[in-house]
């Protein structure tokens, strides 16, 4: 009998990453749950129906439930019903603009509806690892309290107590978070309590900019993916504020699932961690037109607002030393430069 997978935001970015490489590498069976709610809260270039479509054709065993995760009766009653071996969440609305708009939709998104989950793997399957997609915008703008210097190109940080990026132990009190951002603090301290509280193998990953060739990626979530976009038709990438220089460090999305299979095999109760691409994988925008444009052979077309985007981080890459001395066998396998190729493939290729 294959072990089972539980995996919310099936057709996103991370939860189909997730999906394949547990489904194909580690031979689960996987059970996806989305409902392309990502096209309501972008428009129809933020579907994913394409990618529900894939994992449907491509994985073997997949099952795929069009289910809401606000929806508490209806995630009760599926993870009752499946009792997963571990879950993964991924579902959310993940965008710190678009939240403003819509703060009902993003708190019952992504603080109850991780709620629902927690509550439900507590009744139904508390062994189970229950991994969630947290966010680096925990730590709300309080990053950008940090010294700086400014370089040719990006800024960096001066002081040397972050030579290595931020840890896990940096303040997420006292600073301007977004609403996105606030709804994804109460999301990360509930998973925190469900294993401090309760012992559930909980825990929370801070994501830096999650990236990979099946981003969906639009102006208000995706900068990679939507920079990348950009170029190749020739549209106007707009750079809002701090010179064009603020810096994220990047991760492919087969690193993220990675982690996660890495904690599901021996999993901690209530950890977080730092999940980037570190200092080796940081860019500022600039940098990364640059990148783009060897890749693409085309100049980037870009227009510059002074306005930054409020609470926008102005340099943050990920402290990665927690989560290698927690999985030493986990490591960054991709390369910025190798994950912006697969980028440039994936939007030659994925003709709407
Ligand atoms: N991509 C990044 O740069 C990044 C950075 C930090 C953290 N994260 C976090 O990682 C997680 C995944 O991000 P992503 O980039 O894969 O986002 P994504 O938008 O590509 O995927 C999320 C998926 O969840 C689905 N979804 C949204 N609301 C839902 C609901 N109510 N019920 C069921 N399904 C729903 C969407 O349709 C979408 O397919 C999110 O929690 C996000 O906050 C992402």
């Amino acid at each position: 009998m294959s072990k089972i997978l539980l995996v919310t935001g099936s057709s996103g970015l991370i939860g189909s990453e997730v999906c394949a490489h547990f489904a194909r590498e580690l031979g689960y069976a996987v059970h996806g749950v989305d409902n392309n709610q990502r096209a309501v809260f972008f428009g129809p270039s933020g579907d994913t129906r394409w990618n529900e479509q894939r994992l449907r054709r491509e994985l073997k065993g997949f099952a795929h439930h069009e289910l809401d995760v606000r929806d508490r009766a209806g995630v009760l009653a599926l993870v009752k019903q499946i009792k997963p071996d571990a879950i993964v969440h991924t579902a959310a609305q993940p965008s710190h603009d678009r939240a403003a708009a819509i703060p009902f939709d993003d708190f019952d998104t992504n603080a109850t509806g991780t709620l629902n989950l927690l509550e439900a793997a507590r009744q139904a399957c508390p062994e189970s690892p229950f991994v969630h997609m947290s966010t680096n915008k925990v730590y709300g703008d309080a990053p950008n309290r940090i010294a700086l210097r400014e370089l040719p190109t990006r800024w960096d940080y001066a002081d040397p107590a972050y030579a290595e990026g931020i840890p896990e132990t940096f303040s997420i009190d006292q600073s301007k978070h977004s609403l996105f951002g606030a709804s994804k603090v109460a999301a990360d301290v509930m998973v925190q309590e469900y294993g401090r509280y309760f012992g559930l193998p909980t825990c929370c990953l801070r994501g830096g900019c999650l990236t990979g060739p099946n981003h969906s990626g639009v102006e208000l979530h995706g900068f990679l993916s939507f920079l990348v976009k950009c170029n190749l038709e020739a549209r106007e990438y707009k750079i809002f504020g701090y010179k064009g220089k603020q810096v994220r460090d990047n991760i492919h999305s087969l690193d993220v699932a990675r982690f996660m299979a890495a904690f599901v095999a021996a999993p901690r109760a209530g950890e977080v961690y730092n999940l980037g691409g570190g200092k080796a994988n940081s860019t500022s925008i600039l940098e990364a037109f640059k990148i783009v444009e060897k890749l693409t052979g085309q100049p980037q077309v870009y227009a510059y607002d002074e306005r930054n985007r409020i609470g926008d981080h102005i340099c943050y890459y990920s402290d990665l030393r927690k989560m290698r001395a927690h999985y030493p066998d986990w490591d960054i396998t991709q390369s910025l430069e190798e994950t912006l190729r697969q980028i440039v493939e994936a939007w030659r290729q994925r003709k709407p």
